[in-house]
């Protein structure tokens, strides 16, 4: 199992065990974690599924698409150029085993 902490603001996580090769939008909304939409069901078309990335965990992100790159400068919370992804182009497993994102406070 890989792990996946979605942190909120006000300080409240949500930890899920998740299988790999689940999206971290994925693992959200299967489980109800507020904050994650995912409303295009993970075409890179919405970026309702923008989380932030924890620093400690970007270096086993993947590299971003064109697609994931021009959706991120869509989203409602402004996009931090380092820590911003959207949750359905990033997988856990296969080397990422372990990740932790802070929710924004909007999608829409
Ligand atoms: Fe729509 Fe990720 S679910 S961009």
């Amino acid at each position: 199992m890989s792990k996946i902490s979605f942190h909120h603001a006000g300080g409240a996580v949500d930890i899920l065990d998740v299988d790999p090769g689940t999206s971290v939008m994925r693992a959200a909304v299967t489980n109800g974690i507020a904050g994650i939409i995912g409303e295009c069901g993970g075409q890179a078309m919405c970026a309702t599924c923008h989380v932030y990335v924890r620093p400690e965990y970007l270096g086993g992100l993947p590299e971003i698409s064109d697609d994931e790159d021009e959706m991120l400068d869509c989203t409602i919370d402004p996009r931090d150029e380092s820590r911003s992804r959207l949750g359905c182009q990033v997988t856990l497993g296969n080397g990422l085993d372990e990740l932790e994102v802070d929710v924004p406070s909007s999608q829409v």
